[in-house]
């Protein structure tokens, strides 16, 4: 028996990278699973059917899958993925938002075009993706679906090279927070993986810094690494767990930050002035940089 038994799951961007062992490993659970991916390049242009080939892995395995090549940056994409799990599998319960591309440049240099791109494959796909199946679980009252979005630490701790990457994957965990307060009443939970994972998107980065990335890395920091906790948000026994960011890669599972007032002043009466602003600011970055410090600290547990 598996955990995902008679659950219809779709997948994004399933067709290479972190997306396809989600694929494999929800199949494997016994979900049946749609497998989304458009097969484009890096940054986004082209495209290749990709997602058939991952479809003929988990029949292979005895798994039930089928195929989608829409792309998750358009309204009709989105809508596509509900009416395939529905036309092949009678249903859907779980939307894995995956898919993603990078254009890489600091600011000085983004053009508008790269800044769309990015926003419109991340952000807008997140949005293209969700509605639909949104208002199918409240038009059928379709309880215990799950929504699982990709964020990263670009996102929330900021990376050099990708504002527009960065602003995607930023407002896509405020996206997940409005979501899980929306759906809590259907049961489906909504929460966010901000992933780390060997894969064509981060394999270039290494090698540009001179480090190669053999067998040995991949099997210590492969994608296989991300799909448990992926698959395992989507299990009955995640049923209590919404509106949280979860780390994962590299054989670590570990649960993030998210903002919160660490400190603040207030004033009884009148405004602040300049004045005593310079004297308060700095203990409130100085609270900030203790909170950080105490997060930082060493908290890995070893089993
Ligand atoms: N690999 C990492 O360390 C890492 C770190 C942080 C976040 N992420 C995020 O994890 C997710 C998976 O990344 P990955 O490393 O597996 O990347 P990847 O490039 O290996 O796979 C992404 C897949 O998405 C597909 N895709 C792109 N645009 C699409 C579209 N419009 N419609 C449908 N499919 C589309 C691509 O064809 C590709 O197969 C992405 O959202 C990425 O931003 C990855």
């Amino acid at each position: 028996m598996g955990r995902l038994d008679d659950k219809v799951a779709v997948v994004t961007g399933a067709g290479r990278g972190i997306g396809r062992d989600i694929a494999l490993l929800m199949a494997s659970e016994g979900a049946k699973v749609v497998v989304n991916d458009l097969g484009g390049n890096t940054d986004g242009t082209g495209t290749t059917n990709i997602a058939d080939d991952v479809v003929a892995e988990i029949r292979a395995a005895g798994g039930e899958a089928v195929s989608n090549t829409a792309s998750v940056a358009e309204v009709a994409g989105g809508q596509s993925l509900v009416a395939t799990a529905v036309d092949a599998f009678g249903g859907m319960d779980i939307l894995v938002n995956n898919a993603g591309i990078l254009r890489d440049v600091t600011i000085f240099k983004m053009e508008e075009s790269q800044w769309d791109a990015v926003l419109a494959v991340h952000l807008k796909g997140h949005y293209c993706c969700s509605r639909p199946f949104a208002q199918y679980i409240r038009e059928h009252n379709r309880t215990g679906c799950r929504i699982i979005n990709f964020s990263s630490v670009s996102g929330l701790y900021g990376n050099f090279g990708q504002a527009n990457y960065g602003a995607a994957k930023a407002g896509i965990a405020g996206f997940s927070r409005v979501l899980a307060l929306e759906l809590a009443k259907y049961g489906c939970t909504v929460n966010t993986i901000s992933p780390g994972a060997l894969t064509r998107m981060t394999i270039p980065l290494r090698e540009n810094r001179g480090e190669s990335v053999g067998d040995q890395e991949l099997e210590q920091g492969g994608p296989q690494h991300v799909a448990p906790i992926v698959a395992w948000l989507a299990t009955e026994e995640a049923g209590g767990i919404t509106s949280e960011i979860f780390h994962s890669g590299r054989g670590g599972v570990g649960i993030m930050q998210q903002p919160r007032v660490i400190k603040q002043y207030k004033k009884r009466d009148g405004l602040w002035s300049l004045d005593e602003l310079d004297n308060i600011v700095p203990d409130l970055v100085s609270a900030r940089q203790e909170n950080l410090a105490a997060a930082d600290t060493d908290n890995t547990i070893e089993i």
